[in-house]
């Protein structure tokens, strides 16, 4: 028996209409997404910022729904339970560590990112490449916006010389 097996999920949100818009759109964030995980084994889902991976773990953790597409977990299907179900199965086996929140809401994405480089003595010029460069990596091209949107859904550490983005505690890993 698999921990978690995903079948050929998908997830999309609704698009706020437009003027002039006929016909409601939806923004497609997870398409025939299936992996499976075994007992025992660690995964990391990466991506850029906006990517889905919150949205995944939001399915996964039965906060919200596919809208098509099987989430198995210990082999019964959750996409599937009632919210009844839903409700006590999360209640008794499911552990979510949420995304916490842990920039400087006024500092941009550079700021933050290179705060604990200044703080460690590196000299400016120095801690803005190292900076953009892990900015870069992770797919975030305008250093001067802010790493925090209202949703909070997004943070950066650089933790010596590396920057780790994750939901929950992943991104206090800093090893
Ligand atoms: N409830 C929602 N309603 C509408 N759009 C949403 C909703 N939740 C997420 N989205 C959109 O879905 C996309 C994926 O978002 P998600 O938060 O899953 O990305 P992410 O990979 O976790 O990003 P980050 O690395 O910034 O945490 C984004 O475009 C986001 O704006
Ligand atoms: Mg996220």
């Amino acid at each position: 028996m698999h921990v978690l097996e995903v079948k050929d999920v998908n997830k999309s949100f609704p698009l706020p209409v437009q003027d002039g818009e006929t016909g409601a759109s939806r923004l497609m964030v997870l398409s025939g997404v299936s992996f499976v995980v075994e007992h025992g084994e660690t995964v990391a889902i990466m991506g850029p910022s906006g990517g889905g991976k919150s949205t995944l773990l939001s399915l996964l953790s039965g906060l919200d729904r596919p809208d098509h597409g099987q989430i198995l977990v210990l082999d019964k299907d959750i996409a599937a339970m009632t919210s009844t179900e839903l409700n006590a199965f999360r209640a008794r086996s499911i552990g979510i560590v949420f995304q916490q929140f842990q920039l400087l809401e006024h500092f941009s994405a550079l700021e933050n990112v290179r705060l604990p480089l200044d703080l460690r003595g590196v000299p400016a010029h120095e801690a803005d490449r190292i900076a953009l460069e892990k900015l870069d990596r992770v797919g975030l091209k305008s250093p001067i916006a802010s790493l925090s949107g209202p949703d909070e859904s997004g943070r950066v550490s650089a933790c010596g010389d590396r920057t780790s983005i994750g939901d929950g505690s992943t991104a206090d890993f800093c090893g």
